[in-house]
């Protein structure tokens, strides 16, 4: 069979200190009878666009991550469990890292990174992803702000409101040629390692484009305990 060189890269290696759980990080508490992440896995194992989907969580519960995919996931021999690192983008590159020890990284090959714990995310979302960073080497799913953003850098004042118009919020999947993310990645020092969470944010201040994917507005991400009320009711709703 052709090589899509198109990975799911599924980003599960947080703790979710947000969440407050101390039993488990939140991707693996429940809504609607299933752990989040299972949610969300499923939404990549559907697509046969993805040649191997790649889930990253904490070392401790690799284990728990297999079995949760052997119970859930009926196609699952194109899924495999690794361990995240200590910050998201290491995460990712560890992500790169396995594709490359697999020997099928090369200069076209596509990683789709979305956080486990955004379950909403939908095929025409995936869809454009995949086909924008085939064009564009690199996309990012936002949505249009519908609060106006208010900067102060001394968290006392207002230093900058910026025109609501042209201001996005930012979502996942964020989409890229693998090997060049990594190596814009590798040219960062320390400190800006640490500076940059955001994948994109790596490509922006390089002076890569970066294309817009749009996003929804269901597409959240679940941070705190109210979000596992809204995620419920969405998928009542659906
Ligand atoms: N993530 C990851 N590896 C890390 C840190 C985060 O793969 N070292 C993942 C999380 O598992 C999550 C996604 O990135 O799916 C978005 O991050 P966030 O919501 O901030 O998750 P946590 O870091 O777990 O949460 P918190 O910041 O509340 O601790």
């Amino acid at each position: 069979m052709e090589r899509s060189n198109v990975f799911g890269v599924v980003l599960a290696g947080g703790i979710g200190t947000r969440m407050g759980n101390v039993e488990k990080p939140k991707q693996f508490m429940e809504i609607g009878g299933k752990p989040i992440i299972v949610h969300t896995i499923e939404k990549f194992a559907v697509n046969s666009e993805f040649e191997k989907i790649l889930v990253l969580s904490p070392k401790q519960w690799i284990k728990h991550t297999q079995d949760l995919i052997k119970k859930n996931i009926p196609n699952y021999d194109n899924i495999v469990v690794i361990e995240g690192g200590a910050s998201r983008n290491e995460t990712i590159m560890n992500a790169i890292a396995y594709i490359e020890k697999e020997g099928l990284l090369d200069d076209e090959t596509i990683i789709v990174t979305h956080d486990s714990v955004r379950p909403f995310v939908t095929h025409r979302i995936l869809e454009e992803n995949i086909r924008y960073a085939k064009e564009f080497g690199a996309c990012d799913t936002v949505i249009p702000a519908t609060d106006t953003i208010v900067e102060s850098t001394d968290h006392k004042l207002i230093t900058n409101i910026p025109d609501r118009s042209v201001m996005y919020q930012g979502q996942t999947p964020q989409s890229f040629k693998a090997k060049r993310l990594r190596e814009l990645y590798e040219s960062l020092t320390p400190s800006e390692k640490t500076i940059l969470t955001d994948a994109c944010k790596i490509l922006v201040i390089k002076g890569d484009s970066v294309h817009l994917v749009e996003g929804e507005v269901s597409n959240i991400k679940i941070t705190y305990p109210y979000d596992l009320k809204v995620a419920e009711s969405l998928l009542g709703g659906m």
